[in-house]
């Protein structure tokens, strides 16, 4: 694998909105960003991936783009985002942004445009159709509820959206549009962007031309998902985006990729890949139904495990994935990873310890570090997400009570993520001097930054000694090249992996069961150094490493021969 300049880097998801807001509207901004650079520092981190801030309505959180070169005036403007990518630089920080290209904004003046002239060249940016006996063009679902066509006011013309109606959907078979797309992100990247975190990449290739699917609910719809295993051709895109864009700026990144198939990932993330790296998300799948989120079935540790080597096996010689334990469209990684009885500080460290010691680029979501938790929400008036909203109708759609609908939403809802972020204990946990967009978790008066700062014990403690140990000249390169061997799989409970390097070797070990484990240790195990152990020891007896419940714990060893 040829060494790339982010390898070995830690990385960072903010959320704007809920990170810090320092005018008092409730709303996170970019001055709030900038004045929280040195805290990011701090914990260590050198890549920092923004979600979108670019001019928006928000009928989904700005993954609506009415304007990819102005900064939304809720978050600030240009000059704001300017000095952030000084400030951060200068703090070693490298920045992405979210780059929002299979669809834009309703209000995008290519779509106003589009709309008042479909037969226009703006026309051809999108997927118009006309409609004439009421028959769409095909029966696909949007992911967000309800068929991907949308009418273009009292006109017979129809327009595709795979998400919101308020997200037309971009048309990527126009080499016009490729190249207004491309010219953009050469702005940015000029500007001293280190690179894009790629959203909703996989929808800009649909099976052409438009025809009905096997429906898969009583709507008489389609899935997405089954719609576009039957795309062919996506990498011609993406091969002429990197060689447009990102080969010519040595950017990094992150494309947000689901399902991909093994055959495939060398043309993703291998050295030739279109794209540096992409997102795990078999963690986030699994369990998950067709269906929706009322069919679906939370994942436990040996789930958990099982989809970790799996990934591990699959990019082993070929590239990176960029592992997670949330992010923005996801619960919080504690909240549902973690079986009740792990819910606390010491199996919140447990999970951060089996992620972060994988192969791959670990990032990190605002509030991880601090072990941020989903919300008890009272009501589904308190949820704001468009997807959440959808979901709570489809439980109701499926025969459940609002209790119950609520029940399911609270457990899977992005909202969960989206709650401002806990600063300290003063009123709103110190995120906004105002009234917050979203409500603050009330447990923050618990957990917030200001109580584990100076706790060496703490969470946020754990969090910068893992960042630490990936920097360490000693084991850094073992951390980030080492291959990954998995090690005891078919105990329960148990997450056990070796990362093997030339010179040294890394055991990671950890205990997801309520009861103490016992392990046999090998001889090199004996010999190890702790490089990090989530119990304040660690008991090796006998031949046997007995793990306390909940007990994670990194050793490292040095190979004999080469001593
Ligand atoms: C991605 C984003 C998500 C958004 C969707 C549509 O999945 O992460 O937040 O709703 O794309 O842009
Ligand atoms: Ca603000």
């Amino acid at each position: 694998m040829e060494k790339k300049w982010w390898h070995g880097k830690t990385a960072y998801q903010i959320y704007p909105k809920s990170f810090y807001d320092t005018n008092g509207d409730g709303i996170g901004d970019l001055r709030g960003i900038i004045e929280k650079l040195d805290y990011l520092q701090e914990l260590g981190i050198e890549i920092l991936w923004i979600s979108p801030v670019y001019l928006s309505p928000f009928a989904d959180q700005g993954y609506d783009i009415a304007d990819y070169c102005a900064i939304d005036p809720i978050f600030g403007n240009m000059e704001d985002m300017e000095q952030l990518l000084k400030e951060a630089k200068a703090r070693g920080i490298a920045v992405l942004m979210d780059l929002v290209v299979n669809h834009c904004s309703d209000e995008h003046p290519w779509f106003v445009e589009a709309c008042r002239d479909p037969e226009g060249p703006y026309g051809k940016y999108f997927y118009l159709r006309q409609v004439k006996d009421g028959k769409l063009p095909c029966n696909w679902r949007s992911y967000f509820g309800g068929p991907v066509w949308e009418r273009i006011g009292e006109t017979d013309w129809y327009y595709l959206h795979v998400f919101h109606k308020k997200q037309p959907d971009l048309n990527w078979e126009n080499p016009e549009l490729r190249q207004e797309i491309y010219r953009m992100m050469n702005w940015w990247l000029d500007k001293g962007l280190a690179g894009f975190r790629i959203d909703a990449i996989i929808n800009i290739k649909k099976p052409l031309p438009f025809k009905d699917y096997p429906a898969d609910r009583e709507d008489g719809l389609c899935d997405m998902g089954t719609v576009l295993k039957d795309a062919q051709g996506i990498m011609e895109f993406l091969d002429e985006m990197r060689d447009q864009t990102f080969a010519l700026h040595n950017a990094f990144s992150v494309g947000e990729v689901f399902n991909n198939k093994q055959e495939e990932l060398p043309d993703f993330i291998g050295d030739q890949g279109c794209f540096s790296s992409i997102f795990d998300f078999s963690q986030t799948v699994e369990g998950k139904s067709p269906r929706g989120w009322y069919d679906s079935r939370v994942p436990g540790p040996d789930d958990y495990k099982r989809c970790c080597f799996e990934s591990q096996r699959k990019s082993e010689g070929i590239g990176f994935f960029s592992n997670i334990i949330e992010n923005h469209d996801e619960p919080r990684g504690v909240s549902y990873y973690l079986p009740d009885y792990a819910q606390n500080p010491m199996g919140k460290k447990l999970l951060a310890a089996m992620y972060f010691m994988l192969k791959g680029l670990p990032f990190i979501y605002q509030g991880q570090e601090i072990g941020m938790e989903n919300m008890a929400f009272s009501s589904i008036e308190e949820i704001d997400d468009v997807n959440s909203r959808c979901e709570y109708q489809v439980c109701l759609d499926a025969g459940l009570n609002r209790e119950e609908a609520l029940k399911v939403v609270s457990l899977y809802s992005r909202d969960n993520a989206r709650t401002p972020f806990q600063w300290d204990d003063s009123a709103n946990g110190g995120f906004t001097e105002g009234t917050p967009w979203l409500g603050v978790n009330p447990n923050y008066r618990e957990i917030n930054v200001q109580s584990q700062e100076k706790d060496p014990d703490s969470i946020l403690s754990f969090y910068k000694q893992m960042i630490r140990l990936r920097k360490d000249p000693q084991w850094k390169e073992t951390i980030v090249y080492g291959e990954t061997v998995p090690l005891m799989e078919e105990v329960s409970g148990l997450m056990a992996y070796l990362r093997r390097g030339r010179e040294r070797e890394i055991l990671v070990l950890g205990n997801f069961n309520p009861k103490e484990l016992s392990v046999p240790a090998g001889q090199s195990m004996e010999e190890g150094q702790i490089l990090l152990n989530n119990a304040e020891s660690l008991d090796i007896q006998g031949g046997n490493i007995s793990l306390k419940p909940l007990q994670a714990v990194v050793l490292g060893i040095m190979h004999k021969n080469n001593g």
